[in-house]
């Protein structure tokens, strides 16, 4: 089993580039099985879901290969399974993407109920409401979603709660629709844009991604043909950022799009902390004096859910008391465990994490919960003092591209054994 061994101490400098996001080609690869020929995927981060995705769609019969070291080519005209089962899944809570992309394509889907980080319960009940909407029949049978429609047909469906997952799977299922979907409530997040972009430059016709209503007109084919970058990932970036804050360093965050980042460097300026923004880049500066803040996580273009871990240890540095309100799941604490054995003073009280700020952290072996929490150690193990081991890096290497490789080069100490 691999670790993380960091050495704490030393302030990060320099620039660092951010790949593409995970969040968008998680969604983007299954997507491509709409697809009628060949299409090309540029921007693909080097991360362990995309690796899983990618032996998914072969062992349903899709031809992919690597262009370049970043460029995917995928061509799933000769796919004829619609069946996804739990070894192919497991590992991977995106999978349900394929519920709504092969729905899409066969009017047929059997795909095992996901696996993934594990942070409380993950209900899938909005995206079997839009899949039946739209005239899907669905039943789970020993874990696994059946999914059939005669045909499908456009509806005007409202999500009870904001979700990602169930906007782009309703998306996905929808875009071969006879008629028009509405989503109401729909997800803002700057994946589910991308992900439109990309359905659209295959031939869909989906307006309103970024709002919360979405259009999506049916069309009778995606004829493909074309390539797609995928966005910048928001929440690389943001580890970054905070990483740069934390070890009181001097980090330009490149090839972003600062937007995207808006609610966390609003906060960083809040706390103290000075940033700089271009035109595809952040510049975080940090402070001697980290100021203490409240944070709630909200769906986006609020403070994303994904940053609560790394921002809980900066706010450990900070001066007095601070508060996380996780406001999207319910269980995104075990991560405080860990912090507490490095020094950290924090209350969780419901989705209320209380910090109280101790200046300093010191080196301990900590074990990352899920990909986030991972992230949120590293962070922890830069900025303390002496040794920390960070144990279950398997999470981590789902969803960030070589980021002791990324963190060396900024100055880190950070190896992996
Ligand atoms: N929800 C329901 N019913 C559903 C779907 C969701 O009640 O059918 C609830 C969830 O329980 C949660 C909220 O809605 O309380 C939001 O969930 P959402 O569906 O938006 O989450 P997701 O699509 O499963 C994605 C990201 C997560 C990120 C969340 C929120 C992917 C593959 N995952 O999950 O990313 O935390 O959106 O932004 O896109 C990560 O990257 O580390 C990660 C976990």
């Amino acid at each position: 089993m691999e670790k993380f061994v960091v050495t704490g101490g030393r302030p990060l400098e320099g620039e660092v580039n951010i790949n593409g996001a995970k969040n968008s080609v998680v969604a983007i690869i299954p997507a491509a099985i709409l697809v009628d020929g060949p299409c090309t995927i540029e921007n693909i981060p080097n991360i362990n879901d995309v690796k899983t995705l990618i032996s998914i769609l072969k062992d349903l019969g899709a031809e992919i290969k690597f262009e370049s070291k970043d460029t995917l080519s995928i061509n799933s005209q000769n796919i004829k399974s619609y069946t996804a089962t739990y070894d192919m899944v497991k590992c991977l809570r995106a999978s349900y993407y394929l519920m709504g992309a092969l729905l899409g394509r066969f009017k047929k889907a059997e795909v095992s109920l996901p696996g993934g980080c594990d942070f409380g319960f993950r209900p899938i009940d909005q995206h079997i409401k839009g899949f039946e909407a739209l005239g899907a029949k669905v039943k789970i049978d020993h874990g696994v979603v059946k999914l059939e429609a005669e045909k499908l047909v456009g509806a005007q469906i409202y999500m009870d709660v904001v979700s990602v997952g169930a906007t782009i799977n309703i998306m996905l299922a929808a875009v071969k629709a006879e008629g028009t979907t509405i989503i109401e409530n729909a997800s803002k997040e700057p994946h589910v844009v991308d992900v439109a972009n990309f359905l659209n430059a295959m031939g869909a016709n989906i307006k309103g991604a970024g709002t919360d209503v979405i259009k999506i007109k049916g069309v009778p084919g995606l004829p493909g043909g074309t390539s797609h970058s995928i966005i910048p990932d928001m929440i690389e970036a943001g580890t970054f950022m905070i990483a740069a804050a934390a070890t009181k360093g001097d980090v330009t965050v490149k090839n972003i799009i600062p937007k995207h980042v808006e609610s966390l460097s609003a906060k960083l300026v809040e706390m103290n902390v000075k940033v700089q923004e271009g035109g595809d880049y952040v510049r975080v500066i940090g402070t001697d004096k980290i100021e203490r803040a409240n944070i709630k996580t909200l769906p986006y273009p609020g403070f994303p859910t994904d940053l609560h871990p790394p921002t809980s240890v900066l706010l450990c540095l900070a001066d007095g008391t601070s508060t996380v309100t996780e406001g999207i799941w319910d269980s995104r604490f075990q991560y405080v465990d860990e912090l507490k054995r490095m020094g950290a003073k924090i209350k969780v009280e419901g989705r209320i994490a209380i910090i109280e700020g101790v200046g300093k952290l010191s080196g301990a072996p900590v074990k990352a919960t899920d990909l986030r929490a991972g992230a949120a150690l590293v962070i922890a193990g830069l900025v303390a003092e002496g040794v920390t081991e960070v144990y279950n890096i398997r999470y981590i290497d789902r969803g960030y591209e070589n980021i002791e490789g990324k963190l060396s080069k900024l100055g880190a100490q950070i190896v992996r054994k």
